[in-house]
């Protein structure tokens, strides 16, 4: 059975959704731990109340960003785990941090990379007048979003979207694309070649997201 840690900074819905996709699909795999630097993330409740192991590893403790990816890499191994997976978590994370955890590290960014890497993502999507956004989930790699794609989920853009219409819209997308990106990693589903991830069952490596 293989071991998942997620860390999270808030809500943690996409963790909920990775772990109600786990058992609800019987991976071979469980989420034994989540992990924060912040203490009142909503997400962490909601793990002690599913029995999962929560930690915090407050960034404000630590007196630079290499302690800080110290402080938690200590705090993620004592859960060996075979995959770390991040679901809205909010801090950069260092070389040494990423390289640590190479291969074996997820994050979901809320827009269709590379467009977008960074914050406010939705409202740059609707300054651009893109047609499209959404969410991609990718291999972690030192430079921020940037790493092989594994899945990407498109959203239409409606001309009525508000920076958070459109966040809670690719959000719904989001709790799809991640649970499905991170079940083929764990079923060995995945090969990546430099940039390029390919499913190896050839399954579609995108979502499309469309609403009546
Ligand atoms: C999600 O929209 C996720 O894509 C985004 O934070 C939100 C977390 O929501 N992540 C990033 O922006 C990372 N750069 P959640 O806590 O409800 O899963």
């Amino acid at each position: 059975m293989q071991r998942i840690v997620v860390l999270i900074s808030g809500r943690g819905s996409n963790l909920e959704a990775i772990v109600r996709q786990c058992q609800a699909e019987d991976w071979p795999a469980r989420v034994v731990a989540v992990i924060s630097h912040k203490a009142d993330a909503a997400g962490l409740s909601w793990a002690q109340g599913q029995g999962i192991g929560t930690a915090v590893v407050d960034h404000r403790a630590q007196t630079s960003r290499e302690a800080f990816d110290e402080a938690l890499a200590a705090a993620i191994d004592a859960h060996q785990p075979d995959w770390v997976v991040l679901a809205g978590f909010m801090r950069i994370l260092g070389d040494a941090f990423v390289h640590r955890y190479a291969g074996r590290l997820l994050n979901i960014h809320p827009s269709l990379l590379p467009s977008f890497p960074g914050l406010h993502t939705h409202r740059r999507a609707l300054e651009a007048g893109c047609a499209v956004a959404g969410a991609t989930v990718h291999f972690v790699t030192p430079t921020l979003d940037h790493g092989p794609v594994i899945a990407q989920a498109v959203v239409p853009v409606r001309t009525s979207d508000t920076p958070e219409s459109l966040a809670d819209r690719v959000l719904v997308a989001e709790h799809q694309l991640y649970p499905l990106a991170l079940r083929w990693a764990v079923q060995g589903r995945l090969r990546v070649d430099g940039q390029r991830v390919t499913q190896l069952d050839g399954a579609p490596q995108h979502l499309f997201c469309e609403e009546p």
